[in-house]
C-alpha cells in the first residue's frame, strides 16, 4: 500500500495532520497502536479529566456553593462510578468521533505498532499478533506523543502508586492523596479528589507551583487553593515513595525529611517523548539530550521524508500546540505555507478558578530586559462575577512600554480559558493595549475585566 503520507500516531497532532493532509488531496493512512484514536488528550488525558473536574465542580457546587444563592439541595452524595461512567462515555463520544472524522476524508486506519524500516516505509506489526505489513509513504510523520515521567526508584503501579492514568480511574476517593509536582496534572487531579473529599497534599521540588506561569499569578492560585483544602510543601525534594504508600522528601536546599503516609500517590513530575520500538537509531533520526526528535523549522528531521510534530519535539507539550504543528505540516507537504506562531500559544490550567496565559510573563520580560507597563483589574471589581460568586482572580495585561504592543495576557478567574482567547486574537493580530481597551465589551460579562485590565495599562480602567 502506497500513499503520499504515512502518520504515525493518532492523537491531536497526529489525527489533525491527517485529516488537513486529506483536505489538500494527499492520500493518507494513519498507523495507531492503542486501538482507539485521539491519544493520550482523548484517552487518558484532556478530556477525561476535563469530565472529572467538571463532575467534580458540581459536587461541590452542590455542597458549598448553590445554598448561598438561595437554592437548597440538601447534602449531595456522591456516586462515583456514575461519574466514573460519565467520564467514559465522554471519552468514547470523543474518541469515535475520530472515526467518524477519519471516514469522512477517506483517511486509511492501519492499527497496530509503527516502526520505520527505512525511509518512506513503515512496518505495521498489527495489534492481534497477524502478519507485519510494510506500508509506504512518500511523506512519514512521527506523532508519537509523550508518556508519563518518572522519578528515580519510584515505581508506578497505577494501583497505590499512580500517573494521572491511574488517577482518573480511581475506584474510591483516597483519604488522603499525596502529589508529587505542583504543575498542570498536579493541581488538577488533586483539585478532583479534594472536592470529592480526599485530604490532598502536594509535594513541590520548587519553592513555587505551576513553573513557567506569570508568578504573581501563580501565588494567587496557591493561596486560592489553599483555602479549597489542598496543602502545599513546596521546596522538597522527594526521595522516596514506597509500594505502601509513604512519600520521603527533604527540603531541596538539604535538611531533615519528613515522610507522609498516603492512601494514594499521584506522580505528576511531567511527561518524556515517546518514540519506543519506532526504529530511529536504526534510521539514523536524531534525537536530542532529552529525547526529543529533532526537527528543523519545516518539522524535518534528520533523515529526509520523515517529519516529527507534537510532543516528541520541543516546545510545550500541549495539544493544541501539537494541532497547530499537524496543520501547518500538512499544508506544507501540500505545498502551502503553513506556519505556527510560537509566541502566541495559550495555556489554561483548569483548576476552580481557572489559570490562563497567552505571551509573555512578567519574569520573561524583566530576564530579556524588555520595558513593560501592567495593567490589572480584579473579579472583585466586575458585576457579573460578583452576582455569580465567582469574583477571586483578576486579570493582568502586559504591554510594551514604548509602542503600547500587548506582550502577554494572564487571567486567574472562573471561564479564564475562554477568555483568554480575544487576547490571543489581538496578540495574532499585533494589537495594542489601546486596541483592547476601546473593543466594546458586552456587559455584563466577566471578559469586560480584560477591557478593564486593558484599560488599566494606560491607569485608565474605569471600575477601580
Ligand atoms: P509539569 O511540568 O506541569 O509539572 C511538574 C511539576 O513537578 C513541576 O512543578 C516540577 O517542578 C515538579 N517536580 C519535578 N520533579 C520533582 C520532584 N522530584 N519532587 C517534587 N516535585 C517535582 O508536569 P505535569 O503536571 O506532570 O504535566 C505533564 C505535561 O502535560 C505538561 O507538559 C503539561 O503542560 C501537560 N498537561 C497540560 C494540561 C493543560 O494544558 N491543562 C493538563 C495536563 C497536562
Amino acid at each position: 500500500m502506497s500513499y503520499d503520507l504515512v502518520v504515525i500516531g493518532t492523537g491531536p497532532g497526529g489525527y489533525v495532520c491527517a485529516i488537513r493532509a486529506a483536505q489538500l488531496g494527499l492520500k493518507v493512512a494513519v498507523v495507531e497502536k492503542r486501538g482507539t484514536h485521539g491519544g493520550t488528550c482523548l484517552n487518558v488525558g484532556c478530556i477525561p479529566s476535563k469530565a472529572l473536574l467538571h463532575a467534580s465542580e458540581m459536587f461541590e457546587e452542590a455542597g458549598h456553593g448553590l445554598a448561598k444563592l438561595g437554592v437548597k439541595v440538601g447534602t449531595p452524595e456522591l456516586d462515583l462510578p456514575a461519574m466514573m461512567a460519565h467520564k467514559d462515555a465522554t471519552v468514547k463520544g470523543n474518541v469515535t468521533g475520530i472515526d467518524f472524522l477519519f471516514k469522512k476524508n477517506k483517511v486509511d486506519v492501519h492499527y497496530g505498532a509503527g516502526r520505520i524500516v527505512a525511509p518512506g516505509k513503515v512496518a505495521v506489526s498489527p495489534l492481534d499478533g497477524s502478519e507485519v505489513k510494510v506500508i509506504e509513504g512518500k511523506a512519514v510523520v512521527i506523532a508519537t506523543g509523550s508518556d508519563v515521567a518518572s522519578l528515580p526508584g519510584i515505581v508506578i503501579d497505577e494501583k497505590k502508586v499512580v500517573s494521572s492514568t491511574g488517577a482518573i480511574a480511581l475506584a474510591e476517593v483516597p483519604a488522603h492523596l499525596v502529589v508529587i509536582g505542583a504543575g498542570v496534572i498536579g493541581l488538577e487531579l488533586g483539585s478532583v479528589w479534594g472536592r470529592l473529599g480526599a485530604k490532598v497534599t502536594v509535594v513541590e521540588y520548587l519553592d513555587r507551583i505551576l513553573p513557567g506561569m506569570d508568578l504573581e499569578v501563580a501565588k494567587q492560585a496557591q493561596r486560592t487553593l489553599e483555602k479549597q483544602g489542598l496543602a502545599f510543601k513546596l521546596g522538597q525534594k522527594v526521595t522516596a515513595v514506597s509500594a505502601d504508600g509513604k512519600v520521603t522528601f527533604e527540603p531541596a536546599a538539604g535538611g531533615a525529611s519528613e515522610t507522609l503516609d498516603a492512601s494514594i500517590v499521584l506522580v505528576a513530575v511531567g511527561r518524556k517523548p515517546y518514540t519506543a520500538g519506532l526504529g530511529l537509531e536504526d534510521i539514523g533520526v536524531a534525537v536530542d539530550a532529552r529525547g526529543r526528535v529533532v526537527i528543523d523549522h519545516h518539522f524535518k528531521t534528520t533523515v529526509a521524508g520523515i517529519y516529527a510534530i507534537g510532543d516528541v519535539v520541543v516546545g510545550p507539550m500541549l495539544a493544541h500546540k501539537a494541532e497547530e504543528e499537524g496543520v501547518a505540516l500538512a499544508e506544507q507537504l501540500a505545498g502551502q505555507a503553513g506556519h505556527v506562531n510560537y509566541d502566541v500559544i495559550p495555556g489554561v490550567v483548569y483548576t476552580q478558578p481557572e489559570v490562563a496565559a497567552v505571551g509573555k510573563t512578567e519574569e520573561d520580560l524583566k530576564a530579556a530586559g524588555v520595558a513593560y507597563k501592567v495593567g490589572k483589574f480584579p473579579f472583585t471589581a466586575n458585576g457579573r462575577a460578583k452576582a455569580q460568586l465567582k469574583s477571586d482572580g483578576f486579570v493582568k495585561v502586559l504591554a510594551d512600554a514604548t509602542t503600547d504592543r500587548v506582550l502577554g495576557v494572564h487571567i486567574i478567574g472562573a471561564g479564564a480559558g475562554e477568555m483568554i482567547h480575544e487576547a490571543a486574537v489581538l496578540m495574532e493580530f499585533g494589537g495594542s493595549a489601546e486596541d483592547l481597551a476601546r473593543t466594546c465589551h458586552a456587559h455584563p460579562t466577566m471578559s469586560e475585566a480584560v477591557k478593564e485590565a486593558a484599560l488599566a495599562v494606560d491607569k485608565r480602567a474605569i471600575h477601580i
